[in-house]
């Protein structure tokens, strides 16, 4: 660290007194003794990123430049950080997963001195002090050997690095947002990277455009390639085993945490790095928040107990829910709102066809829950239904569990939920028996050139399916999980 920050000094001296130079003579002369070795080896290809690059560069407009920054790292209290997340399209783009970076990509090549191309990339540097408390780094020659990035360079280049950005007659950048702390000794940090950025752009806010990137990406996003698609249908296999163990394993006098713990336990165990979002299952009177995470109710024999979980593997999320009655047996007032549910969503289902609106399913799934519950007399008029469907039932899957999309027809290749529910809170304006009986059914459904492909249909759905495998032992009911 120390090394490398009296380094980078050096370089900014000289740069001071000689005036900018060429990128070599920029760089130190640290010496790699090792690169990082990846675990796994069904990550994203070299070429699938490559691919993507190439793709962006090709919905550029002539003479334009694109910036792609990493995500901040995030504090999560004095010298302990939350677990890294990469900006998803960084990731998409090159596979790197380390902070403080930045890549450039040029619609058409150009000079810097001693080299000639259409990008470039700043990433942090080797560092063996940083390395040993924050695990191993790729660093420049690691991004160029293992990434197949050639063109890679320290962050802390950049400041120096002499690029004429009045010579694009576009510049799309992709920048973090929020604040995010600058390491004041750390001139390759992301937030020294944003200020160089900007000191370099400064006459040139006229060529900034911030929306350009959001749109590209939300269109190539929104269409998975065969490499992603491997990833997301392993995500959501993982999910399904996660739902149906807890079929399996769910007793009155659990914990919700304990329902959670099972889940998160299968995410883990079959390789999948974390969930894509906090694990959501909520029993009884928590069946009716939609967002509840906090999951620390003891289940009782009569709750419903709503379990929205996915597990993310290299980057792709799941999305799955399933309803359940905590003793195995729906109830007769279980059963009917259940069955709506499930009527809604099949209809939903029925129409992600291609060229079909992307608000049509969750269109076709509020009818049927609407003209149901009025007919209950659980709503008098069919507008009604808001008050316990509150959400819409679709969004798309991907590097992001709601992911980016164009939300305008549907296409092959891309892949939605459709998750409709019905949320029926204590002491809402309707019959006490339906009372704290809330459910949702999610799947994630793949738009194909003909039928909806269900991903997600390797987890059991309608009542009996359910009840059935519910009835089945799951080596968890060895462990001390229920109280009685
Ligand atoms: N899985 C949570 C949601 O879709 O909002
Ligand atoms: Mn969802």
């Amino acid at each position: 660290m120390k090394r490398i920050a009296v380094l980078s000094l050096l370089v900014f001296a000289i740069t001071k007194i000689f005036g900018q130079t060429n990128i070599d003579s920029l760089k130190p002369d640290i010496k790699v003794v090792e690169h990082i070795s990846f675990y796994d080896n069904d990550l994203l290809s070299n070429e699938f990123h490559a691919d993507r690059r190439q793709v962006l560069r090709e919905k550029m407009p002539d003479s334009s430049v694109a910036l792609v920054f990493a995500y901040p790292v995030q504090n999560r209290s004095n010298d302990v950080d939350f677990e890294y997340h990469q900006n998803p399209n960084l990731y998409y783009l090159t596979g790197l997963i380390e902070p403080h970076a930045l890549l450039l990509i040029f619609k058409e090549k150009q000079d810097f001195d001693s080299i000639k191309t259409d990008e470039i990339i700043f990433v942090q540097p080797r560092d063996s002090s940083r390395e040993i408390w924050d695990g191993k780094r790729l660093g420049a020659e690691g991004v160029k050997s293992k990434l197949d990035i050639l063109h890679a360079y320290e962050n802390y280049i950049f400041a120096d690095f002499l690029i004429d950005f009045s010579r694009f007659n576009h510049i799309f950048s992709d920048l973090p947002s929020g604040d995010f702390t600058d390491d004041k000794r750390n001139r390759g940090d992301l937030a020294s990277l944003v200020k160089h950025f900007h000191i370099k752009i400064d006459t040139l806010q006229n060529k900034l455009d911030r929306h350009f990137l959001r749109e590209v990406f939300a269109d190539l996003r929104e269409i998975k390639q065969p490499e992603e698609l491997v990833l997301l249908r392993k995500a959501i296999d993982i999910t399904c085993d996660a739902q149906k163990e807890l079929m399996r394993a769910l007793l009155p006098g659990m914990k919700e945490y304990q329902a959670e713990a099972i889940i998160e336990y299968i995410f883990k165990n079959n390789g999948a790095e974390y969930p894509g979002f906090p694990s959501i299952v909520g029993g009884g009177e928590n069946s009716c928040i939609l967002h509840y995470t906090s999951n620390r109710k003891t289940l009782t024999w009569d709750d419903m107990l709503v379990v929205d979980i996915g597990a993310e593997y290299h980057g792709y999320s799941a999305d799955v829910t399933r309803t359940l009655a905590v003793d195995g047996e729906f109830s007769e007032e279980q059963k009917t709102i259940y069955n709506i549910v499930l009527e809604a969503q099949q209809a939903g289902i029925n129409v992600c066809k291609k060229g079909n609106k992307f608000w049509q399913p969750g269109d076709e799934a509020r009818r049927v829950v609407s003209q149901r519950l009025l007919k209950l007399g659980i709503i008098s008029k069919e507008k009604q239904s808001r008050q316990y469907f509150m959400h819409g039932t679709s969004h798309y899957l991907g590097l992001d569990v709601h992911d980016v999309g164009l939300y305008g027809n549907l296409k092959p290749g891309s892949i939605i939920t459709v998750e409709p529910g019905i949320y029926i809170p204590k002491n809402s304006p309707c019959d006490p028996k339906w009372w704290n009986i809330g459910v949702r059914i999610e799947d994630d459904i793949l738009i194909t050139e003909g039928r909806p492909e269900i991903l997600s249909d390797c987890v059991p759905k309608t009542i009996e399916e359910i009840e059935a495998l519910m009835k089945e032992e799951s080596l968890f009911n060895k462990m001390d999980q229920k109280s009685e």
